[in-house]
């Protein structure tokens, strides 16, 4: 069924009250080739998952196709792994805690990433460590012009941090209609990365298991992360800038303690969140909307923000960050 001029506020996480022309839902790849075939041609198409990574800035004139195709099918096991087959619609920490709860390892550093499993590949998701990129096998995506159902494999969706070819060169080109990806029956527990470790002895752990590692990165999530259910958000809204040596070494000179993370390029990743508070950003609230006051690298809708307000802000950032720091910020989430 297509319905017409829909709020889109339950189906965003910032919560931002938009309309769309039209809507649908599909919970299989047969219901989707139908409302392909069925729609208005004139009528641009947004794929929505959990609208987790999205920010909505006016009325939609498209018609918003959401996924809902749900099912996890076992499709190759050995002594060693299991390769599972995930409906894009399957929410992704649903996904994580299935793997986790059979002693599988893989992707228990991702626990609690907001949305889909359909969207997990179009930004190589990543936290506390590990990224998608790691265990992907493959995906499966519908060509929306040719309905053709067409395979890629990890060299084909070109992953890079917080990329893939499907925000790229193939960008409103396909839907991502499952996902496979590599478990292993012996895990390597990786607690390398932030506060994993010290909040694992919090917790009383004796011995590190995917599930203490997962519940390890919950807790710190929910310490820092706001929940979008209480406070509109879309996790971080900008990438952590990659820089060169020449940008990065009078900044270190003046900001001995800026986090940094050396790359394989021989540029460094800086932290985003640290420079935004250096700034003077953090906990800002602008109107109804703000800089969160625990991470400043996400930006909270109170209540009532519209999203060009959002956008606006996020603008004003960009801008402080530049002139303080030569720095510029790229944003992370979806613009619409
Ligand atoms: P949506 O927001 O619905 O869509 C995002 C984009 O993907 C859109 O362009 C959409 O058109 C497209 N898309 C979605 N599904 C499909 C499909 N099946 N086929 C084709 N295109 C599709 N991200 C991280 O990487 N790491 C984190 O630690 C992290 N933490 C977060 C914490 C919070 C509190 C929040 C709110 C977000 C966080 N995010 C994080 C961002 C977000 O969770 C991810 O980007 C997630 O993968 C988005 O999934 P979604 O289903 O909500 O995508
Ligand atoms: N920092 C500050 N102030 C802040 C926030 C961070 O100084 O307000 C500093 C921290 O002290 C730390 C560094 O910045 O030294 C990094 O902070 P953190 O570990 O919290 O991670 P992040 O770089 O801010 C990235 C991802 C998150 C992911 C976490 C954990 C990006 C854009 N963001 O955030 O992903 O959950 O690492 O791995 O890469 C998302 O993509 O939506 C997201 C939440």
């Amino acid at each position: 069924m297509i319905e017409h001029n829909i709020s889109l506020k339950p189906y965003n996480t910032f919560g931002i009250d938009v309309k769309a022309l039209a809507f649908g839902r599909f919970g299989s790849l047969e219901e989707l080739k139908v409302l392909l075939n069925e729609r208005n041609r004139e009528i641009p198409l947004l794929i929505l998952g959990g609208g987790s990574n999205i920010l909505l800035t006016k009325d939609l004139p498209f018609f918003v196709l959401r996924n809902e195709i749900l099912g996890i099918e076992t499709i190759h096991e050995t002594d060693e792994e299991v390769i599972m087959k995930v409906g894009s619609g399957v929410e992704w920490h649903a996904f994580v805690r299935h793997t986790v709860e059979q002693g599988l390892g893989g992707i228990e550093n991702m626990s609690l990433i907001p949305g889909s499993v359909g969207a997990s590949p179009m930004q190589n998701i990543g936290a506390y460590g590990a990224e998608i990129k790691d265990t992907f096998v493959s995906l499966e995506a519908l060509h929306i012009d040719s309905l053709e159902l067409h395979t890629f494999n990890k060299e084909q969706c070109a992953f890079g941090y917080r990329e893939s070819v499907f925000k790229r060169a193939l960008k409103d080109q396909y839907v991502i209609v499952s996902v496979s990806y590599r478990l292993t029956k012996h895990p390597k527990i990786n607690t390398s990365y932030g506060a994993i470790q010290s909040e694992m002895e919090a917790m009383g752990v004796q011995e590190a298991t995917v599930d203490t590692v997962s519940q390890a990165v919950m807790n710190i999530r929910r310490s820092k992360l706001p929940d979008p259910k209480v406070l509109g958000n879309a996790g971080s809204f900008f990438k952590n800038p990659v820089v060169s040596k020449a940008v990065f070494e009078p900044l270190q000179q003046q900001y001995p303690d800026a986090p940094h993370y050396p790359q394989e390029s021989g540029d460094e990743k800086l932290a985003a969140g640290w420079l935004i508070e250096k700034a003077g950003w953090k906990g800002k609230r602008v109107g109804d909307c703000g800089v969160h006051e625990k991470q400043a690298l996400v930006l909270v809708n109170y209540g009532g923000a519209t999203g060009s307000e959002i956008y606006d802000l996020s603008t004003a950032i960009i801008e402080d960050i530049q002139t303080k720091f030569g720095v510029t910020l790229e944003r992370e989430v979806n613009i619409l």
